[in-house]
């Protein structure tokens, strides 16, 4: 989320426990139980709104039975985009209230610390893809990576359209006294059509990059935990580490390394989200090619 490093910093000396290295704070508490409350709503929604967009499957049938019949499913899903909307609203509310008391607000948006993408990212594209070929150097990241304010854009514009379109099919009486009448057959469809990509999207891009690929198989724990192992930092945002010691402020950031209870419970959030995700995007498939 923009602007949010923390600069909380962890008792030093408890650092380490899991594979003897040093451990950093990358997200605090706001960041890791937002995170936590859009996965596990935007799941809700997924699971209770797909299944009608392939309802003359009977895996769909079956799904909503599970979820309590069609009434139990749409009050799943009103709850979940009730939640995942708050939660939206409340980042954006952060960040500007963040902004508001910056002392350079355009360093807030602009800086290194800023998920708003800039001239870096682009260069950062352009060196990966050389990479990706054999023809130059792994490029250097920063705070975040080009990908990962991808991963965040791509939810932040998605909510509007989702949002968008789900209030306007949740409360049509109200919008029909302004808006005309084909507006709900494009809702409907934008919905639809918004949540597969969404969907498509997040349960695999965004699994691959946090997940699946060789670096963090089976799981990045970071934003569970809120810590990364300083070889992470090191090797992965050299950037930002070589910042941070410049600047003096590496110690501050030092925390303890995440307890066997803290690694499991990460495990478990993130192994509920990675298998229903899985289990959604397989049945899409399926349903896609029957
Ligand atoms: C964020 C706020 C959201 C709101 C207010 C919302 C609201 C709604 C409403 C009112 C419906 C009509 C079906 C019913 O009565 O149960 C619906 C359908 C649906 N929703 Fe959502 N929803 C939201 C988010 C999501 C998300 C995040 C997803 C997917 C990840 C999703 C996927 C779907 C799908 C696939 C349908 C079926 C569309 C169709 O029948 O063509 N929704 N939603």
């Amino acid at each position: 989320m923009t602007g949010s490093i923390v600069m909380e910093s962890g008792p030093a000396g408890q650092t380490r426990a899991h594979g003897g290295g040093k451990y950093y704070r990358r997200f605090g508490p706001i960041e890791r139980v937002m995170h936590a409350f859009l996965m596990l709503t935007f799941i809700g929604c997924a699971l209770t709104g797909v299944p009608l967009l392939f309802a003359d499957h009977e895996w769909a049938a079956t799904l909503v039975t599970l979820l309590g019949g069609f009434k139990g499913a749409a009050l799943i899903h009103r709850i979940c985009a009730t939640i995942m909307i708050i939660v939206f609203v409340g980042h954006v509310l952060r960040v500007f209230t963040r902004a508001f008391l910056a002392k350079d607000w355009l360093a807030y948006f602009w800086g290194p610390y800023s998920l708003v993408p800039n001239l870096k990212d682009v260069q950062d594209i352009i060196a990966m893809f050389k990479w990706f070929f054999g023809k130059g150097q792994r490029p250097e990241f920063d705070r975040y990576t080009y990908w990962e304010k991808f991963d965040y854009w791509a939810v932040f514009w998605g909510m509007f359209i989702i949002g968008g379109s789900g209030l306007i099919l949740w409360f049509p009486v109200f919008f029909s006294e302004f808006l005309p009448g084909w507006i709900f057959n494009v809702a409907t469809i934008v919905h639809g059509e918004e949540a597969l990509l969404a969907v498509g999207f997040i349960f695999t891009v965004h699994f691959f990059n946090g997940h699946l690929r060789p670096e963090k198989f089976p799981m990045d724990l970071v934003i569970f935990t809120g810590r990364l192992p300083e070889h992470e930092l090191k090797d992965e945002r050299q950037v930002e580490y070589a910042r941070l010691v410049s600047d003096g402020r590496l110690a501050a950031i030092e925390a303890s390394a995440p307890t066997s209870g803290e690694r499991t419970s990460a495990y478990l959030l993130g192994s509920v989200g990675l298998v229903l995700g899985i289990i959604t995007i397989l049945l899409i498939v399926y349903s896609a090619l029957t």
